[in-house]
């Protein structure tokens, strides 16, 4: 099971907004790892970090990586922000870094009119000077398992998707 497109990259770079803009224009279908997560446990990621911590969650998105490597193919797939680090990530799949400076993301999250739900929603955004060593410890580890990056800076999902479309010729 192949040919899955993977978007990857930070905590509120629009990976799901991506992904739901490259759905609609290619006829593709879209899955969030988060998503199964929580429909797998019938929990929110939130409580899930609470209640069973990091280290758990990390454990059941390596158990959702290798169930899609089984069973998903020919779908797009936006993952959570540290999804990046299951082990056989993306073998026959296109895994797209989407960049952006973090300021810059944390100023769209920040000036969404759900704001405080968006940082509430995500156990790692709680504090900004943690967020902001996570960005730069993992920037490097998303280069490295990407097989192309794309600037998403000031884009919307509907332009990030062409490019991708472009890139990938989808
Ligand atoms: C995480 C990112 C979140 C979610 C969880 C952990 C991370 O997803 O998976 O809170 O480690 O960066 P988003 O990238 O969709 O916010």
């Amino acid at each position: 099971m192949a040919d899955n497109v993977i978007l990857i990259g930070f905590m509120g770079v629009g990976k799901g907004r991506t992904a739901r803009a490259l759905a609609a224009k290619t006829g593709y279908f879209t899955l969030d790892t988060d998503d199964l997560i929580e429909t797998m446990v019938n929990m929110k990621i939130r409580k899930i970090f609470e209640n069973r911590g990091e280290k758990h969650f990390r454990k059941l998105e390596q158990h959702t990586a290798n169930w899609m490597r089984k069973n998903v193919s020919n779908t797009i797939i936006s993952t959570g922000g540290g999804f990046f680090k299951v082990k056989k990530l993306g073998e026959g799949d296109k895994v797209v870094y989407l960049h952006c400076p973090l300021k810059k993301i944390m100023k769209e999250i920040e000036e969404a009119p759900n704001a405080a739900k968006k940082i509430r929603k995500r156990p790692l955004l709680q504090d900004m000077e943690k967020a902001r060593i996570l960005y730069s410890e993992r920037l490097p580890g998303y280069r490295k398992v990407a097989d192309i990056e794309v600037n998403v800076d000031g884009l919307t999902g509907e332009e990030v998707a062409d490019i991708i479309i472009r890139k990938l010729k989808l």
